[in-house]
């Protein structure tokens, strides 16, 4: 029953132009939209789908306003879609190539085939005292850095859900908890994955909605000046950037007129299936580092 992936993140939105401009701004690149739909992709061919707040396409919201409203997995074969509608019963209908169902946060979400196409690897290589992997080139900016991957949704739920929705994501569907945070919620890896975490389920707010969606760019220079780039736009950053303790990546956060947080993310920690879960009885906090300057700080961390 592998869920591979992210496959697709449907929000209902009370400005789309906005959102549009937003996701544009951020690196995804436009597909072609049609009745007030508008949808983006990234470079491995997720999709984004904005539609205005009060489509009736829309899975009800449990939050008001702009917000996430359908989060569709992505499987590797058909055979797993038939695995995932055994497990989930009558939870779960199918509705034409997508299976849907509902967490016990209220989230709808979907499960299909996965369409992937491969990101091409695009790495700078690094000078250090004797080691020279760069030699007579100049390094350039990386100007306007696709968007490869929605690598991961982070969503607040309230505290007293919190173990009936990790029963749920770690039950039927097969997520594994790679690190149990008992003050803050708990990252969680699909048994396709890789990634540290591709979910978190977060009750530090103890109310349910979205937090953010993270994106991964080529590295720490694309995720520094996607961040400058987006408040050049007017976007506005949500906590100085940094890099994370749990999952390693650096980071740079901006609000979203679509709901929650967009995440730039790069070179983020993969464990394979011989990781055991860690369980914290406290966060370890957010950081490895975080950028100090004598400025205004940031508002709305969110989490
Ligand atoms: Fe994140």
């Amino acid at each position: 029953m592998p869920i591979f992936r992210i496959e697709e993140v449907v929000y209902g939105v009370e400005d789309t132009g906005e959102a549009a401009r937003f996701f544009t701004d951020a690196g995804f690149a436009p597909l072609t939209g049609s009745g007030g739909v508008q949808r983006f992709r990234t470079v491995e061919n997720q999709i984004v789908t904005i539609r205005p707040v009060d489509d009736p396409a829309l899975p009800p919201a449990v939050e008001p306003g702009s917000t996430l409203r359908e989060l569709v997995w992505g499987v590797e074969e058909a055979e797993d879609l038939d695995v995932l509608a055994e497990h989930l019963g009558t939870a779960a209908r199918r509705d034409g190539d997508t299976l849907r169902t509902t967490d016990p946060n209220g989230l709808a979400l979907g499960f299909r085939l996965m369409a992937r196409t491969h990101a091409p690897v695009h790495l700078r290589h690094p000078n250090q005292v004797d080691h020279r992997s760069r030699i007579n080139a100049r390094l350039t900016p990386h100007g306007a850095a696709p968007v490869l991957r929605i690598v991961h949704c982070a969503y607040n739920i309230t505290r007293a859900r919190n173990e009936a929705s990790l029963d749920f994501w770690c039950g039927p569907l097969g997520f594994k908890a790679v690190d149990k945070v008992l003050d803050t919620g708990t990252f969680l890896q699909s048994e396709g994955d890789v990634e540290h975490h591709n979910f978190f389920l977060c009750f530090r707010p103890d109310r349910a909605g979205i937090n953010h969606i993270a994106v991964e760019l080529w590295d720490f220079d694309a995720v520094m000046e996607a961040g400058n780039r987006m408040i050049d736009a007017g976007w506005k950053e949500s906590r100085r950037p940094g890099r994370h303790t749990l999952g390693s990546n650096v980071y740079r956060f901006v609000h979203a007129p679509c709901g929650g947080r967009l995440e730039f993310v790069a070179d983020m920690d993969r464990m394979d299936k011989d990781w055991q879960t860690r369980v914290w009885e406290k966060n370890p906090g957010h950081n490895i580092w975080m950028i100090k300057s004598s400025g205004p700080e940031p508002t709305g961390a969110g989490d």
